[in-house]
């Protein structure tokens, strides 16, 4: 199988690798030993409200799944509510270095508990008053007298909850196998690059009208950036984007790395001088550092070295941190990786975001992404606060946010994207009722597919077996 596609400015990423000034961490050494091959993936799994309600029993309610960063809720009592369709959980810091996950919805009468990020020492119902404790213990029932059947029973129940490096995952089944299964080769390739050691600088809650799997899919490739976001094309190496699925007994995790600094191999005109220049230009505008100075770009061979050369001291002080040891890769390019159903974490400081991604309610249609962008922890040991969530309904834009600098208006262009695609799979011809994907370039869209039908498969044949 090919991979990929190059161009004298713009070789595969494999020699891209091999200029790099520094040396290169285990992660970017690594190579593939997996390849997906699911082929035949019909429209209809992005729109039919029985596939949605199969993915919500066989993935929502039997995976571990990320909720939010532990700087998300910094004090005891402080809650997150996540919601996953029509399943929702309280997860709350119970303690300073404890977390639990509790079901929102009252033990009386049902009734949702929490909404959003909220914060308290008592989980309190708004209807009668039903209370508990930040350890999801009953506290108080109002008019105890008429409910002799409760007692210390009446605990909010729990979904399973893990921790890996300030990230808060929980899991709805009792038998899950440890958090550590899931992550697969992420903690080996995220050693060098602790998100422990991080803090959301900016996060942003935006909702959609598309499917889950059709926001995540339109962020496992760079396939689209020619047309999408041609105007990045200039300084962002799409067709020599490489692509890697990590299998670790039957965990899969995959990852992309999109070369920056150079061009897209597609634009012959555009020399490696002239794609590492507007490299630097695009960054000057990220963290809204609008006062930096461009670096001397003179010379004719003012290459990525040059950029990541330059990068690694401007925002090194920005971030007050020091960058010195960080490879060029790491400082430019964009390394994503995916853990299936909804963690999306990136790798290098070139673009720190976490994706996460998930239905919303039962409407097969909609669905809601959460992106933050994760800044070092500063070397003289301060903790800044975490950001606020940032909420974006169905028709406000990234570039509303001023936060989101250089990023915003290429979330914008696949925003605007996602509806259309959702729209246009409805209206799917039965000539062609499958997806047709890029052997190499979409392989992670194939992947995804595989996980949830395993998924699907692993809990039909334990009904079947009951
Ligand atoms: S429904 Fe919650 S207290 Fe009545
Ligand atoms: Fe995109």
């Amino acid at each position: 199988m090919r991979k990929g596609y190059d161009s004298g400015a713009s070789p595969l990423y494999g020699a891209l690798k091999a200029q790099d000034a520094l040396p290169l961490s285990a992660a970017l050494k690594a190579e593939a030993n997996y390849q997906p091959t699911l082929d035949e993936i019909p429209f209809n799994v992005y729109f039919d409200p029985d596939y949605a309600a199969r993915e919500q029993a066989a993935v929502w309610s039997r995976c571990w799944q990320f909720v939010c960063r532990e700087e998300d809720i910094p004090d005891v009592g402080d809650r997150y509510t996540y919601d996953v369709g029509d399943l929702s959980y309280i997860v709350i810091r119970s303690g300073a270095e404890e977390f639990k996950a509790l079901r929102n919805s009252c033990l009386h009468r049902g009734t949702r508990l929490c909404n959003g990020i909220s914060a308290g020492d008592e989980i309190k119902c708004p209807f009668h008053g039903w209370r508990w404790g930040v350890d999801g213990a009953v506290k108080r029932i109002p008019g105890k007298w008429d409910f002799p059947q409760v007692d210390a029973r009446y605990a909010l129940p729990q979904a399973r909850l893990e921790r890996w490096e300030g990230c808060i995952f929980i899991n709805p089944d009792q038998d899950a196998t440890p958090l550590k299964e899931a992550l697969g080769v992420l903690p080996e390739h995220f050693a060098h690059f602790s998100l422990a050691h991080r803090y959301t600088l900016v996060k942003t809650a935006k909702k959609i009208r598309a499917n889950w799997k059709t926001v995540w899919a339109a962020f496992l490739e760079a396939y689209h950036v020619e047309e999408t976001h041609w105007d990045a094309a200039p300084f962002t190496g799409d067709a020599n984007t490489q692509y890697d699925c990590f299998r670790t007994g039957a965990t899969v995790i995959s990852r992309l790395i999109t070369p920056q600094a150079v061009p897209s191999p597609y634009l012959k005109d555009v020399s490696a001088r002239q794609g590492a220049i507007n490299m630097a230009k695009s960054f000057i505008g990220a963290f809204a550092a609008a006062d930096l100075e461009l670096p001397d770009t003179s010379a004719d061979n003012f290459g990525r070295t040059d950029v990541a050369a330059w990068w690694r001291v401007a925002l090194g002080g920005l971030l007050g941190k020091d960058l010195s040891g960080v490879s060029d890769c790491e400082m430019l390019d964009s390394i994503q990786y995916a853990m299936f159903p909804n963690f999306g974490p990136w790798l290098g400081e070139g673009l720190p975001l976490m994706y996460q991604f998930l239905p919303l309610g039962d409407n097969p249609n909609e669905s809601l992404f959460v992106v933050r962008l994760l800044a070092p922890l500063p070397d003289d040991g301060t903790i800044p606060p975490a950001a606020p969530m940032t909420y974006l309904d169905f028709d406000e834009p990234f570039s509303s946010i001023e936060a989101w600098g250089r990023v915003a208006p290429v979330f914008d262009q696949d925003m605007e994207n996602l509806p259309l695609v959702q729209q246009g799979m409805r209206a799917f011809s039965p000539e062609f009722p499958n997806l047709t994907l890029g052997r190499y370039q979409e392989q992670r869209i194939a992947h995804m597919h595989e996980f949830i039908e395993a998924q699907i498969a692993q809990l039909t044949a334990q009904q079947v077996a009951q």
